[in-house]
């Protein structure tokens, strides 16, 4: 009868809604040919990077850090270290003592970067850094110390040696005026010297990845790659210095900064990117860069999933058809959100509740299908990553002409420690596209920090055998 007909239509319209679902997140399911596909286009920046003839039209940039070597033990003395770039900014004061028993003791001080620093004028930026950095010393009471200071600083810096770094592009969040093209560490000299209050001994200046490096080869040595799955995504690694085209000398290795995050900005992702990538690029700080990023990290995947959200309720599929002025504010699903939306110890009603307390106004069915979003999104970009990596490890071997290579990979960053599943899947896929080698992911507490530390030791150990 009649009531038949109606429930087979309801049947027949869920069916087909789901059906429209499933379609919208297929895009977003890689299959193993795809991260094969993006593990060789990933191998071919890399070698633009590399090359002479290539590099300034590259994209991945292949930047040389002026590291040359891991840690040895022998690093030893008290140095001051800046954090700036990651989800907070720190500041922190390192020992390090060498000898038989090796420690490393830290303390610090998180600050707050408010928004309209970030994007302010560089002089208020650097005053503001400055001024944090007078707040730690009164803090530990050591204001007439005269430090040695490695700053880590995460952004692309093109340097010409140790302890200076020319700031090619602002990436993630910030984007204060004045600085692209100009020495950051010139920038924070001179912001100490404006304050006329304490000296600073500015030793290095170092990529996040390679604090990271730096941090986990002090305990395993056979740590030689860094990734940070964080607010960005970014990878280094020791390369051959004969592979290096930019740098002279072709003895031994140097560390260098990929700034993989720029993978994509010539287009060579385009095929895989949905609709819903080039919006979250669209209306980014950064349009058209760091393209690879925006699809990978932190800082970037609430907002995937929030145009996912907005599109499927345009279509009627979720929160009743109605676009809530939560739903429309940029930056709502933070990368703890989604990992707490991920997490399989949560009852589907914890998942509403949670999406609740972001101000949705959500049913169950809604949960359902927003858990399934979350899920498809975080999962590629944990395939993504894993192919980037992928294809840096087997580099790697093939550089040290191998057929098999055991390494390990030095990782920091919030969706790698966060995210319930991030870290699983990221190994899986590695495994796959580089079953030649064996990755080993080594978590790095604290990476950044106590590497500018490591580097600023081994900087100022150089510096002391360079004057005698
Ligand atoms: C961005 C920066 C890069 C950094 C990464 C992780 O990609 O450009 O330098 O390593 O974020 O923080």
């Amino acid at each position: 009868g009649k009531g038949a007909a109606m429930v087979t239509a309801v049947a027949y319209r869920l069916a087909e809604q789901s059906r429209q679902i499933d379609q919208i997140l297929s895009e977003f399911r890689l299959t193993t040919e795809q991260l094969l596909e993006v593990k060789k286009r990933m191998r071919t920046e890399i070698q633009n990077g590399l090359s002479k003839s290539t590099q300034d039209s590259a994209t991945v940039k292949m930047l040389p850090t002026f590291v040359e070597s891991t840690p040895d033990g022998s690093e030893n003395g008290d140095f001051l270290a800046l954090d700036l770039g990651g989800t907070n900014f720190r500041v922190l004061m390192v020992k390090i003592r060498s000898g038989k028993k090796r420690t490393v003791e830290m303390h610090n001080k998180i600050y707050a970067i408010p928004l309209e620093v970030m994007q302010g004028t560089g002089e208020e930026l650097f005053d503001h850094i400055v001024q944090c950095i007078s707040d730690f010393l009164d803090y530990m009471g050591m204001k007439n110390a005269r430090l040695p200071l490695g700053f880590t600083f995460s952004f692309p810096c093109r340097q010409t040696k140790l302890d200076a770094g020319i700031l090619v592009t602002w990436t993630k969040g910030f984007k204060a005026t004045d600085c692209e093209g100009e020495d950051v560490v010139g920038l924070l000299r001179e912001a100490i010297k404006r304050r006329e209050e304490f000296e600073m001994d500015v030793v290095a200046i170092v990529n996040d990845t390679v604090g990271t490096m730096m941090t986990c080869a002090y305990e395993e040595p056979t740590c030689e790659v860094g990734l940070i799955a964080g607010t960005g995504s970014n990878a280094c690694y020791m390369e051959e210095m004969r592979n290096i085209e930019m740098m002279e000398g072709d003895e031994g290795r140097m560390c260098v900064n990929m700034e993989w995050g720029a993978f994509g900005d010539n287009g060579c992702l385009d095929d895989i990117r949905t609709e819903y990538d080039r919006s979250v690029d669209d209306f980014s700080l950064n349009p058209g860069k760091q393209r690879y990023e925006k699809m990978c990290s932190g800082m970037y995947l609430g907002e995937i999933v929030r145009n996912i959200l907005i599109d499927m309720t345009k279509k009627g599929f979720l929160f009743r058809g109605q676009i809530s002025e939560t739903l429309k504010t940029r930056g709502i699903f933070e990368t703890k959100f989604l990992s707490q939306i991920e997490s399989d110890r949560l009852a589907l009603l914890q998942v509403r509740s949670i999406l609740q307390r972001l101000g949705l106004d959500i049913t169950c069915d809604d949960s359902i299908i927003v858990k399934e979003v979350c899920g498809t999104v975080s999962r590629r970009a944990a395939q993504l990553c894993g192919a980037g990596m992928a294809a840096v490890v087997d580099k790697i071997r093939e550089n040290r002409g191998l057929d098999h290579l055991d390494i390990t990979v030095g990782v920091d960053g919030t969706l790698y420690k966060l995210h319930p599943h991030f870290s699983r899947i990221m190994q899986q896929t590695v495994d796959e596209l580089a079953p030649k080698c064996n990755v080993n992911f080594l978590l790095s507490e604290d990476g950044s920090g106590k590497g500018a530390a490591l580097i600023t030791a081994v900087g100022c150990r150089l510096r002391k055998e360079l004057n005698s």
